[in-house]
């Protein structure tokens, strides 16, 4: 079963092959051009998922040596994202699947991201728990199976990776900011300023606004800390506060759910430092861990096929007429196309 997948909620432009669950082609393009003005702006990744879409499609096909006529599916990303972006991938999907006559699997993008810890590795003993983090999601979800999903935390004001990008704004290093953080943080002393750890109420649920704040107001107090030299050790700070608030939710969590194993998804889940904790967790708990490969953390099609390629071997075959701004993960039933 061969899937094109194509993934463009938000500033990457991503298609990929998909054969038997297994990523024989992917391209990814991230758009360069909102880096300058210091946050992706909607517009203008519309337009620049109109020029991509096509030279990403027909990349993807021939690095597979994949010919439209081969395809039996086509998988697009349906939500959530900017409704520019998501209209251009799943349009283009749409128009595909009606010309050649094959199914189009409209994608849940977070649905996508969870499922993506498998994509290397094979299957994860069930149940197993789930970290979702990326630059618009901060979730905790307990997976007992295909759509069989628990979300017992969510964030209550910034996701992780907005609050990694909204300090490395106040630090002028760009957009996105959490690779370049993450990169100066290893060289810092995390103890060096003992930043709040948010949400030590016995919820599973995160906050990173205050953190984020804290930083600022560190900064417009004591501007040294943006200096060279200091930077890095503010920044290993900011990281250390942000990891003990996750990494002790997500011990709790494994411990009281009795999970089988612990996985992260999403843009943050390349993060070292994550990476590392959670894995300690694991080991402590001597249960499993995952985290996909850095290619399949950012967003990117293969998820988006994968996922597609788990709804159809689970014979949900979902096509939805138009695009899903907002789409929880609890409401995974969708329009299905009008029969006629
Ligand atoms: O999943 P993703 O590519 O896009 C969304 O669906 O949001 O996630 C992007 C987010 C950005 O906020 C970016 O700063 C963050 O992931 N990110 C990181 C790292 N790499 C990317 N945050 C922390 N450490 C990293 N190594
Ligand atoms: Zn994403």
């Amino acid at each position: 079963m061969r899937i094109l997948a194509i993934e463009s909620s938000c500033d990457e432009n991503s298609a990929a092959i998909i054969e038997d669950g297994h990523v024989r082609s992917l391209v990814t393009v991230t758009q360069q051009i909102h880096q300058q003005f210091g946050g992706v702006v909607p517009e203008l990744a519309g337009r620049s998922h109109l020029e991509l879409q096509d030279v990403n499609v027909t990349s993807a096909l021939k690095q597979a040596g994949v010919a439209l006529r081969d395809l039996n599916y086509i998988a697009a990303t349906c939500g959530p994202g900017l409704i520019g972006s998501l209209l251009v991938g799943h349009s283009y999907a749409t128009a595909l699947s009606g010309t050649l006559g094959i199914p189009l699997i409209s994608t849940h993008h977070m649905e996508a991201h969870l499922w993506s810890v498998e994509i290397d590795r094979g299957p994860l003993p069930l149940p197993f728990l789930v970290l979702l983090v990326s630059g618009g999601h901060s979730m905790l979800v307990i997976v007992r199976g295909f759509r069989d999903y628990e979300i017992i935390g969510s964030t209550r004001d910034d996701a992780l990776g907005e609050a990694y990008d909204k300090v490395g704004k106040l630090l002028g290093l760009g957009f996105p900011a959490g690779a370049a953080i993450d990169r100066e943080a290893q060289a810092g002393d995390p103890r060096a300023i003992a930043f709040p750890i948010s949400m030590r109420d016995g919820s599973f649920d995160f906050s990173f606004s205050g953190l984020k704040t804290a930083v600022a107001y560190k900064l417009r107090d004591e501007p040294q800390w943006a200096q060279e030299g200091k930077r890095a050790d503010l920044l290993a700070s900011f990281q250390a506060a942000a990891m003990q608030s996750i990494l002790e939710k997500v011990s709790r969590a494994a411990k009281t759910h009795n999970v089988r194993a612990i996985a992260a998804a999403g843009g943050v889940a390349a993060n070292s430092a994550l990476r590392k904790g959670l894995g300690e967790i694991a080991t402590q708990l001597g249960i499993e861990f995952a985290v996909p490969a850095m290619k399949y953390c950012a967003d990117n099609a293969a998820m988006i096929g994968f996922a597609a390629w788990k709804q159809i071997t689970a014979g949900i075959l979902a096509t939805a007429l138009t695009v899903r701004p907002r789409w929880p993960l609890t409401d995974l039933s969708q329009t299905v196309a009008h029969s006629i």
